[in-house]
């Protein structure tokens, strides 16, 4: 019994990981959606640029930016040269097209190294987030 009420605990634990970063990956994208309200652009923009947000620009040249760095390939054009899908997966964890890829998984809590406790469990950016970086 108290097996089966462990079992139990951490079954209801791990739900609550799995609904938290839940996602389907095909081929090299993520089809779905992550969230029902779609993705807002101009969030996702400050998000791109937001040093404490995605700090994407710590990489990434970004239209529009004076100061980024030059480690990955331009974001400039990447909305027409891989689909919504393919963007959400490399946002969400490069490491799934690119697995030495230095860009961090934004939306993963498993396998993760040297994560600070209060960030134990957390995904960088939330769904909502994702699908505003995505639009
Ligand atoms: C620490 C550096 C780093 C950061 C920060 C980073 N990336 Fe990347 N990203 C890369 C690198 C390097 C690549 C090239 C893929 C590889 O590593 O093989 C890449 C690839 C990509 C690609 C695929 C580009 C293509 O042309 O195929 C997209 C899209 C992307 N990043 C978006 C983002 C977004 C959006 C953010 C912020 C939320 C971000 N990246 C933050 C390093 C970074």
């Amino acid at each position: 019994m108290v097996v089966l009420a462990s079992w139990v605990a951490c079954a209801a634990a791990g739900l609550a990981v799995a609904q938290q970063v839940r996602f389907e990956v095909v081929g090299d994208a993520i089809p779905a959606a992550l969230t029902s309200e779609p993705g807002d652009a101009a969030r996702g923009r400050s998000i791109v640029v937001n040093r404490d947000a995605g700090a994407c620009t710590l990489c990434h040249a970004v239209p529009g930016e004076r100061a980024f760095g030059n480690i990955a390939p331009t974001l400039a054009g990447v909305g027409a040269k891989l689909s919504s899908a393919q963007l959400r997966l490399r946002v969400a964890d490069s490491t799934r097209v690119s697995p030495d890829t230095p860009m961090p998984a934004y939306y993963r809590t498993e396998g993760l190294k040297q994560v600070a406790a209060a960030y134990l469990g957390k995904p960088i950016l939330s769904a909502q987030q994702v699908e505003d970086v995505v639009a």
